[in-house]
């Protein structure tokens, strides 16, 4: 059953790539998320992604209290080759297009393959797009936000496994050093935490040394032993194979999509590990695009916002706890309550 409001694929004019915008729900308000630029080895691949991922946009926005609906958008570049600039500023029209097509019912932002600037093309096309770079009226790159609230999730998490939020000394194990990865990775390691990497381009070593982190083979990372895993690459990383592996006492991280499939979270729970739900930790970025872009709020008051993600935690992991079921279970009735109310938080 397809339980999307509206899918569009359409073929890029200029680019003949595969043009995805997967609609999810429009029900707290016009559908947000972020436009993927990534490889796949079919476009379908690329549906696939697009329509989960644009699930748990709706989810995020939910929980977060925003009105806003779910959305994504993926172009499926082909395997084994990076577009030029020429070629990423006709895909960027391209999307815009669809975009502008869709009359305000869907608004689109950065996410993994993309950034600001890219935002800023967009705009040169249609209104319905999130954080174009400042000079253009836009709150910029949301990946120092989006690393801002995983950090919250995770002292969230320090206090329920130790009793207290600090970081300083706990053994952390970071999956993908990309822009949300790396910024995460520093405010970590200023904390105190003990730091162990990965990333699938072998040149983002040099970020590990210059932090002070070990290195482990993307293989490997997922076995490590450490306090926390925090995957903040791509998704279905927990899987029924690699949750058997975890010798974590918990994972918490802003990857979107982590479960390969939504039973891996009873196997999580199973295991006694705590998973903060993806959509969750990682609604920092939108969090401040949308707070600051359409709820007008100052940039201090959004990073109030963004570290209000560690109260949401808490209340999931004590949600959780009091009912003996998962946090993702609690973190979905949330956004099941929300959805079907309209309903903001208090
Ligand atoms: N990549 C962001 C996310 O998954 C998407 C986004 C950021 C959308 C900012 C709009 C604005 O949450």
């Amino acid at each position: 059953m397809l339980d999307h409001e509206q899918v569009t694929i359409r073929t890029g004019r200029r680019s003949r790539l595969p043009v995805i915008v997967a609609v999810h729900s429009t029900a707290l308000g016009p559908a947000a998320g972020g436009l993927r630029l990534w490889h796949y080895p079919d476009w379908r691949d690329g549906l696939t992604d697009a329509l989960r991922l644009s699930a748990g946009m709706t989810a995020k926005f939910a929980v977060a209290g925003l009105s806003s609906g779910g959305g994504k958008t993926v172009v499926a570049l082909p395997e084994g080759r990076e577009p030029n600039d020429g070629e990423r500023r006709d895909v960027l029209h391209d999307v815009a297009d669809v975009i502008d097509s869709l009359g305000g019912m869907y608004a689109t932002g950065p996410d993994v393959g993309t950034g600001a600037e890219d935002m800023a093309v967009i705009g040169e096309t249609t209104p319905h797009v999130f954080c174009r770079p400042a000079r253009l009226g836009g709150s910029g790159d949301s990946s120092p936000h989006t690393a801002r609230g995983a950090l919250a999730a995770l002292r969230a998490v320090g206090r329920r496994l130790y009793g207290t939020p600090t970081l300083d000394g706990r053994r952390l194990a970071i999956i993908g050093l990309g822009r949300v990865g790396a910024g995460l990775a520093r405010l970590l390691a200023a904390e105190g935490a003990v730091l162990t990497v990965t990333d699938v381009d072998p040149a983002k070593r040099e970020l590990a040394g210059e932090l002070g982190a070990g290195w482990l083979a993307p293989g490997d990372i997922l076995a490590a032993d450490v306090d926390i895993v925090v995957p903040a690459a791509l998704g279905s990383v927990l899987t029924r194979r690699t949750v058997a592996e975890l010798r974590c006492r918990a994972v918490a991280g802003p990857a979107n999509d982590q479960l390969a499939t939504p039973d891996v979270a009873d196997l999580l729970h199973g295991r006694g590990i705590i998973w903060v739900p993806d959509y969750v930790a990682g609604a920092g970025g939108v969090i401040n695009a949308v707070s600051t872009e359409l709820n007008h709020l100052d940039p201090d008051e959004a990073a109030a916002r963004v570290d209000a993600i560690a109260d949401t935690v808490d209340h999931l992991l004590d949600t959780a706890q009091r009912h003996g079921h998962t946090p993702a279970r609690a973190a979905s009735d949330l956004a099941r309550h929300r959805l079907h109310t309209g309903s903001r938080p208090a």
